[in-house]
Formats: structure tokens, C-alpha cells, sequence
């Protein structure tokens, strides 16, 4: 659907040159629902404005539907565009056209006749549920009202492919998930394929099926949600689990705790089945060790759990080796904390 080939992008302003995107190889699939998650200035809007071709790459190739970019011819541009929709953060709404006229527009622009335009954004706006504010103006909305509007207006003419530029980064936590739930719900329905710029990882947690982590105009981590949230390889991805689960022991347990040859302390990581498996239970059964739970933290992503445990085992070292090993054995990552 949309894949970029050893891309880079430098721009060069005032004689003062910034590479924005350093040899990035992405490929979204039909369907998918891609986060590009990253910090301030990583990257991300560049790599989004490469896509529905409003920047070209300094190097490398950037193919939608199967055609590079820079092929297309200037007719076959402007279809490929039509094809794609946006939807920004800011909403950039005419605050001057109603919400009727602000969806309209693509249409218009595109040339369709009355009578069809006008069944399009009935439907539209009845599709993001705000079917009776047809008349209202920008500036009578809440900010998710907007962002619906929106959505309605980028959907206008049908794309196959929809860009969303930290398109819920401007509302609260409540609206935001409704906002999501309506972009997966459209994504479903219509086999619109997402991709989705978020420095918020729970953005990515409830919608996402694929990421790509992105950190100073590289992709430094990309694949499957749940593998790359799980064992987060590279710093920043990690930073950005911790946002979500906390994975290491808070400082006043650390102090109230202390370990020594008999009493030792673990790190255990849960992912998807073992979750829900009684294997703590088991392991105490099993062997005759004393356990303590020091700290737990669980979450769901794509519909599985992730979460992680510390514990404090006492006994017999051996013991507690074989304990471990039991642990290991069910499927849980135990690491042992010094
Ligand atoms: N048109 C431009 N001219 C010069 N430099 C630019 C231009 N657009 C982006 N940059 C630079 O490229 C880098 C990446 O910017 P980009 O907007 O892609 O980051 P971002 O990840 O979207 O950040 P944010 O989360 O703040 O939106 C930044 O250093 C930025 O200053
Ligand atoms: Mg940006």
C-alpha cells in the first residue's frame, strides 16, 4: 500500500541544513492501523508529508499503490491524492463555511454535481454522528465535534488511504478515545488504511496494529505492536512502555526491600496467555519457597496483556533456581534483579 525505500529528507534553510529523515524503510500494508510514535522533531509530520507527496525525498523512493511517487504524472498526482485523506491536529477548518460547507469543499472541488454532494455529506456527517450540526459554524464545536467534522471531510471523496497528524493530541483523554474508536470503526467499515502520528503511547496501545518508533529522524524500532512494546530493544521505545507499564521497582519499595544470598529478587514479564495462567500459584505449590510481590504492573495491548511483576523468593538457592526455571519453563521471562 504505502512503502518507503532508503528514504532521506534534508532540508536546507538559511544556509542552515537539517536531515530531518535519515534512511527510513517503511512498509504499511492494506488495512493496517500504522503508529508512528516519536518525540518532538523526530521525524514524524516529514514522513507523513512524504506520503500524500507534499515533500519529495531527498534520496530514496516513496511508492503508494504500487507506483513511486515521483512517476506519477501530474493527472495520475492529483487522483493519488484524492485517494488519500488528512486530518491534523489543528483540524484546519474554514471557520467562515458551515460544518455542512467545510465537508462539502472536497467534493466541490472535485467536481461532483448537487444532487450528489449532497446525499455524500448528509452521509458523512450522520456516519461521524454529528448529523444535526450540518449548520453550525467551526466555532460553535467542542474540539472533538471539530475533529469529527474533520474526519467527515477527509472521508469526502472516498480515499483508500487516511493520514492522521496527531489528529487527538488537541483533546482530552474521553474525546480522544471516541475520536480513536470512530477511526478504527471507519477503518473496518471502509478498509481504510490508517497512519496515525502520536507521541502518545496509549494512542498507539488502543488502535494500532503495527508501529514504528522514530527517534531523531530514524526508524529505530518497527513491527507488530505487541512485539515491540514487549521487548522494547532500543532506549526511546522503552521510554515510551514505561509511560504505559512501569517495568522497574519504585524507589520507596527499593528502599523497604533488601536481598541477600536466601532472598532474592525478580523481574518477571507477562505477555498475552501467561497472563491468565495461575503459574505463580503452581510454582509455590511446587516448592517450598517463601514469595513475596513487591510491585505489579499490567496493560492491554492489541487485545492481550502485557505486564510485568517484581517478587522477592525466599529458600535454598538451588531451590530457588528450580523455581525459576518453572517460571521460565510456563511460558514467563524472569529476570533476576541485583
Ligand atoms: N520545511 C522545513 N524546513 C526546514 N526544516 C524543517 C522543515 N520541516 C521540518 N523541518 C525540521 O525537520 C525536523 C523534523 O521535523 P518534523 O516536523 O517532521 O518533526 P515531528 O516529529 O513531526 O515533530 P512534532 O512532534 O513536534 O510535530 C525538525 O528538526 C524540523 O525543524
Ligand atoms: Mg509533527
Amino acid at each position: 500500500m504505502i512503502e518507503l525505500h532508503d528514504v532521506d529528507k534534508v532540508f536546507q534553510r538559511k544556509g542552515k541544513i537539517t536531515q530531518a529523515l535519515k534512511n527510513i524503510n517503511l512498509k504499511v500494508e492494506q488495512g493496517d492501523i500504522y503508529g508512528i510514535i516519536g518525540y518532538s522533531g523526530a521525524g514524524k509530520s516529514t514522513l507523513v508529508r512524504l506520503i500524500n507527496a507534499l515533500e519529495a525525498p531527498s534520496s530514496g523512493r516513496v511508492i503508494v499503490k504500487d507506483k513511486v511517487i515521483s512517476e506519477y504524472n501530474a493527472k495520475q498526482l492529483r487522483e493519488m491524492k484524492k485517494d488519500i485523506g488528512m486530518i491534523f491536529q489543528g483540524f484546519n477548518l474554514l471557520e467562515s463555511k458551515t460544518v455542512w460547507k467545510n465537508v462539502a469543499i472536497p467534493l466541490i472541488l472535485a467536481g461532483k454535481n448537487k444532487a450528489f454532494i449532497h446525499q455524500r455529506v448528509n452521509e458523512l456527517l450522520e456516519l461521524v454522528g454529528l448529523a444535526d450540526r450540518g449548520g453550525s459554524y467551526p466555532a460553535e464545536l467542542s474540539g472533538g465535534q471539530k475533529q469529527r467534522v474533520g474526519i467527515a471531510r477527509a472521508l469526502a471523496t472516498n480515499p483508500s488511504i487516511l493520514l492522521c497528524d496527531e489528529a487527538t493530541s488537541a483533546l482530552d483523554p474521553q474525546t480522544t478515545v471516541q475520536i480513536l474508536m470512530l477511526l478504527k470503526r471507519i477503518s473496518e467499515q471502509f478498509n481504510v488504511t490508517l497512519v496515525l502520528i502520536t507521541h502518545e503511547m496509549s494512542v498507539i496501545q488502543k488502535i494500532c496494529n503495527k508501529v514504528a518508533v522514530m527517534d531523531n529522524g530514524s526508524i529505530v524500532e518497527h513491527g507488530n505492536v505487541l512485539d515491540v512494546f514487549g521487548q522494547p530493544q532500543h532506549p526511546t521505545t522503552l521510554n515510551f512502555v514505561r509511560t504505559l507499564i512501569r517495568d522497574s521497582l519504585p524507589e520507596s519499595i527499593e528502599q523497604a526491600s533488601n536481598t541477600n544470598q536466601h532472598i532474592r529478587r525478580y523481574r518477571l514479564e507477562f505477555l498475552g496467555e501467561t497472563a491468565g495462567q495461575p503459574v505463580i500459584y503452581q510454582m509455590i505449590k511446587t516448592f517450598d519457597i517463601e514469595f513475596n510481590i513487591l510491585f505489579a504492573s499490567m496493560s492491554e495491548v492489541q487485545d492481550t496483556v502485557l505486564g510485568f511483576m517484581i517478587i522477592q523468593l525466599s529458600g535454598d538457592a538451588e531451590l530457588l533456581a528450580r523455581a525459576t526455571d518453572f517460571l521460565q519453563n510456563s511460558g514467563v521471562r524472569v529476570e533476576e534483579l541485583h
